[in-house]
């Protein structure tokens, strides 16, 4: 597959995709497009209403050559992530006869001033609209996927140059969206924490940057207690995942530290959960997916930035090994903590990753992600993450990132009134309060007392946002929710830098 950009969509395409935002007149786009295909004017307006994802084909001869036009609705005042999804659609439909050589028009422009985020857009969703999620159907042949064809993209000349960098900027993270798309939607048994690590092994050598994987002996000389307690009741080893990445030239802005929830499979432990719908459980690594997915972005884009990631890896299952409701156990800070339920695994593990992150790295700024709570689902629903932060600057960092990628984050209060819930009368603190109120909030107070008192520390809350409901499967699947939220959040520093 070959992506090139012009001025003007050669002749030799077989067909061009005109992406429309609706709007009231529509007219001069219209006529051009009949002009070039003869087909009358009141026609195409009749029957293509640029509805979001709506596909209409128009078929001419040139030179004669058989063509298509395919005009793609965008919706009305489309955001970006409407405009990738448009593209992931509309190649999702078309891959069984899509044309080999393929042209996307930003000449015909109904679009903002500056097409560079929708290059990038529609570069990221055209690709992604290939993502074939029959990982393990025998049978496949290899061109199934769609795989052959050339793009090319046509922006006016004042355009080239950024809408080159946005390109490569689209295609990059549609293949890192498909390897963690991959990862999310995996079964448990084709993804322990051992052949996380592997991944990220991986991923570290071909985009060059550093990865530690500490194994199940090293993590109990480490301390990480918590990590330990939660991986009793499994077959497979823990893995506690490092990551590192700093710029060849040393230049760096700020350092960040990411850490993610890696349960590879939540049964809920001996608390153990209704089996309708656990089968999604096998997602419950949706937050360190994101961040491995930030940090392979980050070593593509070669961002200035020292980022750091850390990934506790861990089933949670049922055994007679498996800790027990009321144990006490300890925390690589040094707090003890009694289970009151052993389905909120993920805080656990989490503190022994914050306090990791912060105690080696010190970062200037530490965010975790987690599929945390259900009842950050109920409530936000799918439509936002949630955000707990210390630091008003950061949220609003962060939540700005949110909104312009479509990745949007909420902000949930973090008062002490809360932290009463999380005492206990054995140990420092419990695991839950065994009121379910309030839940996405009390998990993250738990969190805030692993974090040593850093002054900008977020935690997002993704449960309702790493799996989706989507065109692209009958059940929920990855959507690799994170990764350009933080792009865009690491990228606005970059920008806010620059005299
Ligand atoms: N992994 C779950 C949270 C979750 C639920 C993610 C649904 C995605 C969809 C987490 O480990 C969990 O079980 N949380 C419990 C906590 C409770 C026992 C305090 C929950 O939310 O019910
Ligand atoms: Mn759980
Ligand atoms: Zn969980």
């Amino acid at each position: 597959m070959q992506i090139t950009i012009n001025q003007s969509g050669t002749s030799s395409l077989d067909a061009l995709i005109v992406p429309i935002a609706q709007q009231t007149d529509l007219d001069a786009i219209f006529s051009l497009v009949a002009e070039k295909t003869n087909v009358p004017v009141e026609l195409i307006k009749n029957d293509f209403k640029a509805a979001a994802r709506e596909i209409h084909t128009l078929y001419f001869t040139e030179n004669q050559q058989s063509k298509r036009i395919y005009l793609l609705g965008l919706g009305e005042s489309p955001r970006t992530i409407d405009v990738l999804n448009a593209f992931r659609s509309f190649v999702f439909k078309r891959k069984a006869n899509l044309p080999a050589n393929l042209g996307i028009s930003f000449l015909y422009r109904n679009a903002p001033e500056n097409p560079t985020t929708w290059v990038e857009a529609s570069v990221n969703g055209l690709l992604l609209g290939r993502y074939d999620i029959g990982l393990y159907k025998t049978g496949k042949k290899p061109e199934d996927a769609a795989t052959n064809f050339n793009l090319e993209v046509a922006v006016s000349k004042e355009h080239l140059a950024s809408a080159t960098e946005a390109m490569k900027r689209g295609e990059a993270f549609a293949g890192t969206h498909a390897e963690i798309f991959n990862l999310v939607n995996a079964p448990a048994n084709k993804k322990t924490p051992q052949m996380l690590a592997n991944w990220v092994v991986k991923s570290g050598k071909q985009y060059n940057y550093s990865v530690e994987v500490f194994n199940e002996e090293q993590i109990h000389e480490m301390g990480l207690h918590a990590l330990i307690s939660v991986n009793r009741g499994s077959e497979n080893p823990p893995t506690f995942i490092v990551m590192e990445y700093k710029p060849a030239d040393g230049k760096v802005l700020h350092k960040i530290g990411l850490v993610g929830k890696g349960v590879t499979f939540d049964t809920g432990g001996l608390s153990i959960k209704p089996s309708t719908n656990m089968h999604y459980m096998k997602s419950d690594m949706g937050g360190a997916a994101a961040v491995f997915g930030t940090i392979e972005m980050v070593a593509k884009l070669q961002l200035p930035m020292h980022v750091i990631g850390v990934v506790p890896a861990t089933e949670n299952s049922v055994d007679s090994l498996s800790t027990k409701p009321g144990d006490v156990i300890g925390s690589y800070q040094g707090k003890t903590i009694e289970v009151i339920d052993t389905d909120a695994e993920g805080r656990l593990i989490l503190a022994d990753g914050l306090t990791y992150a912060v105690r080696r790295f010190a970062p200037d700024v530490l965010i975790d992600l987690a599929t945390l709570t259900g009842s950050c689902i109920r409530t936000l629903g799918t439509y936002a993450g949630g955000l707990f932060s210390n630091n008003d600057e950061l949220v609003g960092k962060l939540s700005t990132a949110g909104e312009r990628t479509g990745e949007r984050l909420w902000r949930l209060p973090i008062w002490d009134d809360y932290k009463k819930e999380l005492k206990s009368d054995v140990a420092d603190l419990k695991n839950f309060s065994g009121n379910p109120a309030a839940g996405a909030i009390t998990a993250a107070k738990f969190l805030e007392e692993f974090i040593e008192k850093h002054p900008a520390w977020a935690h997002m809350d993704i449960a309702g946002m790493a799996v989706a409901d989507s065109e692209f499967s009958s059940q929920k699947s990855a959507t690799g929710f994170g990764i350009r939220m933080l792009i865009d959040y690491m990228q606005g520093l970059i920008d806010e830098a620059k005299p």
